[in-house]
């Protein structure tokens, strides 16, 4: 076989920058498909922490004006990865998130800066870097996802396209009179092109141009072709249902293994279970929760947005205290759910605590010292924190939508009979399904036999890349044998 060559655009990567899961799975895969002979090398913009990270830079394109200002594309590595990045001072040379100003708006450009990755990512495809010439173009979400709509308008030979979305309520909407400004010709203003809704839609046109579409999970694959859960885009969704696939994310088990996790107070393995009870002890601790192993610690690690439903966590706190439970969360986001869990810490001293902000180390700990981890979502594409939940024993009681639905199977009478269930899901996304569930929960923590066998079931789950990894290679193969 012969290895091919894969051209990534995303807005963000682990570990250089990171506001959700997405980075994750851009992060992981170069790695997960080396096995497979892809060599994958990722677009991505120069924010400022990314070009400070930047190893060996080399500049290998130049710009004079892209999109309001000079650029550079520069070739290089970092953390392990394969990098292009866009050095665009004038779009992210900026203090703030990679989509947010300090006010915690949408920059008020994300319009250009994002066009502009995808333009790079066009160039790039069509071997604007002398040497360099991919068979697969691989677009992540609406960010990048202009790449085969500029390949499309630029006309010419050019390699065939997939775009993954990770998340389909983000849609990259933007107003007609941008179109010129991001150099599309007037004629991609039509319905089977970028016009969406009387504006330019980024994802509507990666979606309409893209050889493959990809999303995160099977079931989000079929959910988005429907209007409950497509977003406005199910038509289009379903017009393309030949060329769509889902293909659930794994997580990186060298980065999340509590055999050898750094951020641990003990290590432990599905053969060393019972020594994980010394960390709930070091997280209680750390949180100023009551330190004990007896009550079941309900953990969250999570993005605070109505997608995640925890405002339907939030109304059980009170219950889950009332039955002896702790609850431990980390998250940040809407100021409403902020402010609503911190007057949850403050009415329950010692049973409920809560971090808010962004903290890689904690989250570790608190996969290895929570008995469950609570995903209620409202819709979740794929979900990680379920799978890293998984591979620590801390079990999931999740949402039945999405990934959550395809990577965690439920404890019920058939699945624990025949000894495989590995958590607990519930639908439909309200407080009292959510409290029903709950109530399931110290059902198993008070059954120890059972909760240790769901535990260890989780533990053994394969949540890694390696399989996911094969169907991206099949779909890398699958484009780059067809004609350009
Ligand atoms: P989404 O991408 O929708 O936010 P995912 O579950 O796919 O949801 O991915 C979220 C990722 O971000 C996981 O790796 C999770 O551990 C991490 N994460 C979310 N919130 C925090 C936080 N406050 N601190 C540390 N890690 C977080
Ligand atoms: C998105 C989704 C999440 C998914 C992640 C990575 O952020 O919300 O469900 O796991 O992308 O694909």
């Amino acid at each position: 076989m012969t290895a091919i060559a894969v051209l990534s655009v995303a807005s963000e990567i682990f570990p250089l920058i990171k506001t959700g899961g997405l980075a994750d799975v851009v992060g992981a895969l170069p790695t997960a498909l080396a096995r497979e002979d892809v060599a994958i090398r990722t677009l991505l913009p120069g924010y400022r922490p990314v070009v400070a990270k930047l190893e060996s830079a080399e500049p290998a394109r130049a710009y004079a004006n892209l999109f309001g200002g000079p650029a550079r594309v520069l070739a290089g590595r970092a953390a392990g990865l394969d990098l292009f990045v866009l050095d665009a001072p004038h779009l992210f040379d900026r203090v703030g998130n990679p989509y947010l100003g300090p006010d915690g708006r949408d920059w008020g450009d994300n319009a250009q800066r994002f066009a502009a990755l995808a333009r790079v990512g066009a160039d790039l495809a069509k071997g604007a870097v002398a040497g360099y010439a991919p068979d697969v173009v691989h677009a992540h979400d609406w960010q990048a996802a202009l790449t085969p709509v500029y390949l499309h308008y630029d006309g010419g030979p050019r390699p065939k396209t997939i775009v993954t979305i990770h998340n389909i309520a983000f849609q990259g909407h933007f107003p007609a009179s941008i179109l010129s400004a991001i150099g599309l010709p007037a004629s991609a203003m039509s319905i089977d092109g970028v016009e969406y809704f009387d504006g330019v839609g980024y994802l509507k046109g990666g979606l309409q141009f893209a050889d493959r579409i990809t999303t995160v999970s099977p079931t989000y694959a079929r959910e988005i072709m429907t209007a409950e859960f497509g977003m406005a885009l199910d038509g289009l969704l379903r017009a393309r249902a030949s060329i769509v696939e889902g293909i659930v994310n794994g997580i990186d088990d060298s980065v999340w293994n509590p055999a050898t996790d750094p951020e641990l107070a003990v290590n432990y393995s599905a053969l060393r279970i019972d020594m994980r009870v010394r960390n709930k002890a070091a997280l209680q601790q750390r949180l100023g929760l009551a330190v004990s192993a007896a009550p079941p610690l309900f953990g969250v690690i999570s993005r605070l947005t109505l997608q995640k439903g925890l405002d339907l966590l939030l109304a059980e706190t009170a219950d889950i205290v009332g039955r002896g439970g702790q609850l431990a969360l980390l998250g940040s986001g809407e100021k409403g759910l902020e402010a609503g869990f911190h007057e949850a810490a403050r009415a329950h001293p010692g049973a409920v605590a809560c971090t808010f902000g962004y903290d890689e180390g904690l989250s570790h700990l608190m996969q290895a010292g929570i008995d469950f981890i609570v995903v209620p979502s409202r819709f979740e594409p794929c979900g990680l924190t379920q799978l890293c939940g998984l591979r620590y024993g801390a079990t999931p009681v999740v949402a039945r939508v999405g990934g959550l639905a395809d990577t965690v199977i439920d404890a019920n009478d058939a699945a624990v009979s025949a000894g495989v269930a590995t958590g607990l899901q519930f639908e439909p996304p309200t407080a009292s399904a959510v409290a029903h569930a709950l109530k399931r929960a110290f059902a198993l923590y008070a059954d120890d036999a059972a909760m240790r066998r769901t535990r260890l079931n989780g533990m053994r789950a394969d949540v890694s890349w390696r399989g996911p990894a094969k169907r991206y290679a099949a779909l890398y193969r699958a484009l780059a044998r067809s004609e350009r």
